[in-house]
């Protein structure tokens, strides 16, 4: 092809030109050589793969964050959350300030789930210290006050700020674009926020199963089309947030947390058949065989409700395990940090294995903990 190339345009092209092309294209052939060795040896990919990896890879739920100074010193330049969100730059950057820091095989994209109900028109701000405040929507008819599309204009930030961390993410490490699962979502566009009981948004899935569909599918297409757009950006992997599905059993846990899993597997795959994704159906215990069988995800990442060995004896066997460190380990730090992360890898390393928590990292954490954390895991 290449000397065809070449020969093709001889009569027109002068032989000094020749070279000059033959330099550039043998660079551009070594420069994806080198990419596609690359992507070959993030740790990461690998372990999703069922390949060896050398160490055991890491990442953790919300690494950037609170618990960084750095981390607050970009925060407090933007004018709030929402801001830092829609800012590609300053989102970049906080999204590289953990990698930089210790090393974890995969950067998540900063971003957050909620701006997926902000694309589709519904108010959202978040108020300093007390989460996220939205519009709520509770009925069929408020359901028209939501848009039919996502607005992309409103998440193109997003995706900017994930080919600016993608050109600056070291070789080895992983590229995760992320989404909240549909049910997790309706809990804060029903409720019009953070909930402890989920009593507006059950009452309405119980009461009009049909009219609850109807956002359920909304946010479905909304969820796919986000996640598309961010495999295009440069995202390698996506992970999906179902955050309150232990909120759920039975049937409305098939319909509401299962159903809509196993759409947006199949719809991601209609667009890039070999995205590797990660549910995260939180807290369900032993249903997390069933939701990873039937959705079709290449790993599951799982918290504190199943026992290590269950993980290992049930889940395992079936697809790819990412987890599981108790959060509130990693403020302890210590002894307590050293064995506990033992015991997860004596029960779940081997392929197809990625540490990570089994909740996201909360804003008391000790820095030096996730340094003693990494060096546990290096070792
Ligand atoms: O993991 C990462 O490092 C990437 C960034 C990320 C954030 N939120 C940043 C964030 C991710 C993956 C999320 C997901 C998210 N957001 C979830 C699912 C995961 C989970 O934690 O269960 C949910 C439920 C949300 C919604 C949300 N965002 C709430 C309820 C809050 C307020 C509570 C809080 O922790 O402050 C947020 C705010 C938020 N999202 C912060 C961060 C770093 C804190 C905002 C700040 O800096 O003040």
């Amino acid at each position: 092809m290449l000397s065809l190339w070449i020969k093709g345009r001889s009569s027109v092209i002068p032989v000094a030109h020749k070279l000059y092309y033959l330099y550039h294209l043998i660079n551009l052939q070594e420069s994806i050589l080198v990419e596609t060795m690359n992507s070959a040896e993030k740790p990461f990919l690998q372990a999703i793969r069922g390949e060896p990896t050398a160490h055991v890879p890491f990442w953790l739920m919300r690494q950037a964050g609170r618990y960084l100074p750095e981390y607050r010193a970009v925060r407090s330049q933007a004018r709030g959350f929402l801001d830092l969100c829609f800012n590609p730059a300053l989102a970049a950057e906080v999204t590289l300030q953990p990698i930089r820091r210790f090393g974890m095989d995969a950067a998540i994209i900063f971003s957050d789930i909620l701006v997926v109900p902000f694309a589709l028109g519904q108010e959202l701000c978040f108020q300093e210290g007390e989460g996220p405040k939205l519009e709520p929507i509770r009925t069929v008819s408020e359901l028209q006050t939501l848009s039919n599309t996502l607005d992309l204009e409103r998440l193109a930030p997003v995706y900017a700020a994930l080919a600016l961390v993608k050109a600056q993410l070291p070789p080895e490490t992983a590229l995760i674009g992320f989404a909240g699962a549909p049910w997790t979502l309706a809990t804060y566009v029903v409720e019009g926020g953070s909930s402890r009981d989920f009593k507006t948004v059950k009452s309405w899935a119980e009461s009009d199963p049909d009219g609850f569909q109807l956002l359920i599918d909304r946010l479905t297409d909304a969820v796919i089309i986000h996640l598309v757009h961010q495999i295009e950006a440069g995202a390698e992997v996506v992970q999906l947030f179902d955050s309150w599905a232990s909120a759920l059993d039975g049937a409305a846990y098939d319909r509401w947390v299962v159903e809509p899993a196993k759409r947006i597997v199949a719809g991601v795959r209609q667009h890039y058949p070999e995205a590797p994704i990660i549910g995260f159906p939180r807290g369900v215990g032993r249903r997390a065989v069933a939701y990873a069988q039937q959705t079709g995800i290449d790993m599951i990442s799982v918290d504190n409700s199943l026992p290590l060995h269950e993980i290992r004896d049930l889940l395992k066997p079936v697809v790819g395990v990412q987890g599981n460190l108790d959060p509130a380990i990693l403020v302890e730090g210590g002894a307590a940090l050293e064995n506990a992360v033992k015991d997860i890898v004596d029960a779940l390393g081997g392929p197809r294995f990625i540490f990570n928590l089994g909740h996201g990292v909360v804003p008391q954490t000790p820095v030096a903990h996730v340094e003693q954390l990494a060096a546990v895991l290096r070792a």
